[in-house]
Protein backbone atom coordinates (compact mmCIF):
# COMPACT_ATOMS: atom_id res chain seq x y z
CA UNK A 1 0.00 0.00 0.00
CA UNK A 2 1.49 3.39 -0.99
CA UNK A 3 0.78 6.46 1.07
CA UNK A 4 1.70 10.15 0.12
CA UNK A 5 1.51 13.95 2.05
CA UNK A 6 -0.26 16.24 0.15
CA UNK A 7 0.52 19.54 1.88
CA UNK A 8 -1.29 18.95 5.29
CA UNK A 9 -2.66 16.03 5.06
CA UNK A 10 -1.62 12.19 4.27
CA UNK A 11 -3.46 10.06 2.01
CA UNK A 12 -3.04 6.19 1.50
CA UNK A 13 -3.99 3.40 -1.66
CA UNK A 14 -8.08 2.90 -1.87
CA UNK A 15 -8.60 1.38 -5.39
CA UNK A 16 -5.29 0.14 -7.00
CA UNK A 17 -4.92 1.21 -10.27
CA UNK A 18 -5.48 -2.71 -11.78
CA UNK A 19 -9.07 -2.81 -9.94
CA UNK A 20 -9.64 0.60 -11.52
CA UNK A 21 -8.80 -0.81 -14.98
CA UNK A 22 -10.41 -3.60 -15.07
CA UNK A 23 -13.76 -1.48 -13.54
CA UNK A 24 -13.55 1.12 -16.40
CA UNK A 25 -13.18 -2.10 -18.87
CA UNK A 26 -16.46 -3.79 -17.62
CA UNK A 27 -18.31 0.02 -17.64
CA UNK A 28 -16.88 0.51 -21.22
CA UNK A 29 -18.59 -3.20 -22.26
CA UNK A 30 -21.96 -1.64 -20.45
CA UNK A 31 -21.54 1.51 -22.70
CA UNK A 32 -20.85 -0.32 -25.90
CA UNK A 33 -24.06 -2.01 -25.31
CA UNK A 34 -26.05 0.93 -24.76
CA UNK A 35 -25.01 2.12 -27.61
CA UNK A 36 -24.29 -0.16 -30.92
CA UNK A 37 -26.25 0.28 -33.17
CA UNK A 38 -27.09 3.75 -32.73
CA UNK A 39 -25.76 7.41 -33.57
CA UNK A 40 -22.26 7.80 -31.33
CA UNK A 41 -22.91 8.78 -28.29
CA UNK A 42 -21.36 12.86 -26.98
CA UNK A 43 -19.33 11.82 -23.56
CA UNK A 44 -18.95 14.80 -21.86
CA UNK A 45 -15.89 14.93 -19.65
CA UNK A 46 -16.92 16.99 -16.80
CA UNK A 47 -13.37 19.10 -15.87
CA UNK A 48 -11.35 18.94 -14.48
CA UNK A 49 -11.54 15.69 -12.28
CA UNK A 50 -12.84 13.78 -14.79
CA UNK A 51 -10.21 13.80 -17.44
CA UNK A 52 -8.47 10.57 -16.78
CA UNK A 53 -11.56 8.71 -16.48
CA UNK A 54 -12.81 10.06 -19.78
CA UNK A 55 -9.21 9.27 -21.61
CA UNK A 56 -9.53 5.40 -20.35
CA UNK A 57 -12.53 4.93 -20.88
CA UNK A 58 -13.22 6.02 -24.24
CA UNK A 59 -10.07 4.11 -25.19
CA UNK A 60 -11.64 0.92 -23.60
CA UNK A 61 -15.13 1.23 -25.71
CA UNK A 62 -15.57 -0.09 -29.15
CA UNK A 63 -18.34 2.49 -30.28
CA UNK A 64 -17.49 5.65 -32.06
CA UNK A 65 -17.73 8.12 -29.87
CA UNK A 66 -17.90 11.91 -29.81
CA UNK A 67 -16.04 14.00 -27.05
CA UNK A 68 -17.14 17.54 -25.12
CA UNK A 69 -15.43 19.45 -22.29
CA UNK A 70 -17.75 20.91 -20.04
CA UNK A 71 -16.09 22.98 -16.69
CA UNK A 72 -17.51 22.53 -13.48
CA UNK A 73 -15.91 23.94 -10.14
CA UNK A 74 -16.87 24.09 -6.48
CA UNK A 75 -14.30 22.37 -4.01
CA UNK A 76 -12.00 24.82 -2.49
CA UNK A 77 -9.15 22.09 0.09
CA UNK A 78 -11.41 19.07 1.31
CA UNK A 79 -15.25 20.83 1.67
CA UNK A 80 -17.08 21.84 -1.24
CA UNK A 81 -17.61 26.24 -1.23
CA UNK A 82 -21.31 25.94 -2.70
CA UNK A 83 -20.64 27.67 -5.45
CA UNK A 84 -21.10 25.95 -8.09
CA UNK A 85 -19.55 27.36 -11.80
CA UNK A 86 -20.78 25.49 -14.71
CA UNK A 87 -19.25 26.51 -18.44
CA UNK A 88 -18.78 25.06 -21.51
CA UNK A 89 -22.28 23.56 -21.97
CA UNK A 90 -23.41 26.44 -24.53
CA UNK A 91 -21.23 24.81 -26.80
CA UNK A 92 -22.02 21.81 -27.06
CA UNK A 93 -24.90 20.19 -29.99
CA UNK A 94 -27.13 18.14 -27.47
CA UNK A 95 -30.48 18.50 -29.21
CA UNK A 96 -31.42 15.30 -30.61
CA UNK A 97 -28.41 13.40 -29.42
CA UNK A 98 -27.27 10.32 -27.29
CA UNK A 99 -25.61 11.78 -24.47
CA UNK A 100 -23.09 10.32 -21.87
CA UNK A 101 -22.14 12.75 -18.61
CA UNK A 102 -18.62 11.48 -17.40
CA UNK A 103 -18.11 12.33 -14.19
CA UNK A 104 -15.10 11.59 -11.29
CA UNK A 105 -17.48 11.69 -7.96
CA UNK A 106 -21.02 12.11 -6.83
CA UNK A 107 -20.76 14.01 -3.36
CA UNK A 108 -23.75 16.01 -2.72
CA UNK A 109 -24.96 15.58 -6.24
CA UNK A 110 -25.36 19.02 -6.71
CA UNK A 111 -23.09 19.46 -10.08
CA UNK A 112 -24.34 16.95 -11.38
CA UNK A 113 -28.16 18.35 -10.55
CA UNK A 114 -26.97 21.43 -12.02
CA UNK A 115 -25.57 20.00 -15.16
CA UNK A 116 -28.29 17.78 -16.26
CA UNK A 117 -30.94 20.43 -15.58
CA UNK A 118 -29.04 22.13 -17.99
CA UNK A 119 -28.65 19.60 -21.11
CA UNK A 120 -32.24 18.51 -20.32
CA UNK A 121 -33.23 21.58 -21.51
CA UNK A 122 -31.94 21.46 -24.82
CA UNK A 123 -33.09 18.03 -25.44
CA UNK A 124 -30.93 15.16 -25.93
CA UNK A 125 -32.34 11.33 -27.95
CA UNK A 126 -31.11 10.04 -24.23
CA UNK A 127 -28.99 10.44 -21.23
CA UNK A 128 -26.60 8.71 -19.33
CA UNK A 129 -24.84 9.17 -16.86
CA UNK A 130 -21.15 7.61 -15.49
CA UNK A 131 -18.94 8.31 -12.51
CA UNK A 132 -16.53 6.50 -11.35
CA UNK A 133 -17.00 7.21 -7.88
CA UNK A 134 -20.13 7.89 -5.68
CA UNK A 135 -20.59 9.06 -2.00
CA UNK A 136 -22.91 7.66 0.54
CA UNK A 137 -25.25 10.41 0.55
CA UNK A 138 -25.26 10.98 -3.06
CA UNK A 139 -29.30 11.02 -4.31
CA UNK A 140 -29.78 8.49 -6.64
CA UNK A 141 -29.67 9.68 -10.46
CA UNK A 142 -31.71 7.28 -13.21
CA UNK A 143 -29.81 5.68 -15.83
CA UNK A 144 -26.59 6.33 -13.95
CA UNK A 145 -23.46 3.72 -13.79
CA UNK A 146 -21.08 3.82 -10.97
CA UNK A 147 -18.32 2.48 -10.70
CA UNK A 148 -17.34 2.19 -7.06
CA UNK A 149 -19.52 3.20 -3.96
CA UNK A 150 -16.83 4.73 -1.44
CA UNK A 151 -16.79 5.86 2.41
CA UNK A 152 -17.52 9.82 3.12
CA UNK A 153 -14.01 10.23 3.07
CA UNK A 154 -11.65 12.92 0.85
CA UNK A 155 -10.08 11.09 -2.06
CA UNK A 156 -7.07 12.19 -4.28
CA UNK A 157 -5.59 10.99 -7.24
CA UNK A 158 -6.75 9.46 -10.58
CA UNK A 159 -7.91 12.85 -12.01
CA UNK A 160 -8.87 14.10 -8.71
CA UNK A 161 -7.58 16.97 -6.39
CA UNK A 162 -6.54 18.08 -3.42
CA UNK A 163 -6.08 21.80 -3.66
CA UNK A 164 -4.91 21.51 -7.77
CA UNK A 165 -2.36 18.95 -6.20
CA UNK A 166 -2.97 15.33 -6.45
CA UNK A 167 -4.61 14.42 -10.40
CA UNK A 168 -1.74 12.73 -11.45
CA UNK A 169 -1.48 9.94 -8.83
CA UNK A 170 -2.49 6.87 -10.75
CA UNK A 171 -4.60 5.18 -8.36
CA UNK A 172 -7.38 5.99 -5.73
CA UNK A 173 -5.70 7.66 -2.31
CA UNK A 174 -8.11 8.49 0.58
CA UNK A 175 -7.06 10.93 3.70
CA UNK A 176 -6.20 9.12 6.30
P1 LIG B 1 -21.00 17.37 -5.55
O1 LIG B 1 -21.54 18.53 -6.34
O2 LIG B 1 -21.09 17.60 -4.08
O3 LIG B 1 -21.63 16.05 -5.96
O4 LIG B 1 -19.45 17.32 -5.79
C1 LIG B 1 -18.97 16.91 -6.97
C2 LIG B 1 -17.58 17.42 -7.25
O5 LIG B 1 -16.84 17.72 -6.07
C3 LIG B 1 -16.82 16.32 -7.94
O6 LIG B 1 -16.99 16.40 -9.32
C4 LIG B 1 -15.39 16.56 -7.49
O7 LIG B 1 -14.74 17.39 -8.40
C5 LIG B 1 -15.53 17.21 -6.14
N1 LIG B 1 -15.32 16.23 -5.05
C6 LIG B 1 -16.25 15.63 -4.27
N2 LIG B 1 -15.70 14.79 -3.37
C7 LIG B 1 -14.36 14.85 -3.59
C8 LIG B 1 -13.23 14.17 -2.98
O8 LIG B 1 -13.34 13.34 -2.06
N3 LIG B 1 -12.02 14.50 -3.50
C9 LIG B 1 -11.85 15.40 -4.52
N4 LIG B 1 -12.87 16.03 -5.11
C10 LIG B 1 -14.12 15.76 -4.66
MG1 LIG C 1 -15.68 17.03 -10.69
Amino acid sequence: MKTKTIKDLKFETLLPKELIKKRVNEIALQLDALHIGSEPPLMICVMNGAFIFTADLVRAMQVKVLLGFIRASSYRGTTSSGNLELSGIEKLNIEGKNIVIVEDIIDTGATLEAIIEQLQKRNPLQLHIVSLLQKPHAPKFENTIVGFEIDDRFVVGYGLDYDGLGRDIDEIMVVK
